[in-house]
């Protein structure tokens, strides 16, 4: 009995770690976002116009992506949010809009100052 006990929670473990959540950290945003979805575009040594989402660029920018307690303003969630074509990620090369549950972590994570 013992044994399966410990088999379950292995395997319990297991699926915990890959279901991972979004968490309103750079790290976790560049993980399950950026890595995924911008990175196809965004990379650096690419086409040198488009910004970097690393996350020195991204708060250093002139476009003023991250404005840390300031999401509304925000560059980055202002181009999740647009309805014309500079939408990011673009629809027109056949990208889904992010989903509303990853704008509102991403949106939280510049609230509390872009840790
Ligand atoms: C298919 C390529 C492609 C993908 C995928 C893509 N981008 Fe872009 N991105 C571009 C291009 C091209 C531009 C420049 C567009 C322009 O200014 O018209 C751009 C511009 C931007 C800008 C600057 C917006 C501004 O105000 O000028 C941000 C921020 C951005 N992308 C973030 C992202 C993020 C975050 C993702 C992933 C969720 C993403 N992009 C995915 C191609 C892409």
């Amino acid at each position: 009995m013992k044994a399966l006990i410990a088999i379950f929670f292995l395997f319990s473990n297991v699926n915990l770690a890959h279901a991972e959540v979004l968490e309103p950290t750079f790290e976790s945003i560049d993980r399950l976002v950026f890595q995924k979805t911008c990175t196809d575009c965004h990379y650096a040594g690419g086409d040198g116009k488009r910004v970097l989402l690393d996350k020195n660029s991204l708060l250093n920018s002139p476009l003023e992506l991250v404005i840390p307690g300031n999401p509304d303003e925000s560059g980055l969630i202002i181009s999740f949010e647009r309805t014309d074509d500079k939408r990011m990620p673009p629809e027109e090369d056949g990208y889904d809009a992010l989903t509303p549950e990853e704008i509102s972590v991403i949106r939280k994570w510049i609230e509390i100052g872009a840790p």
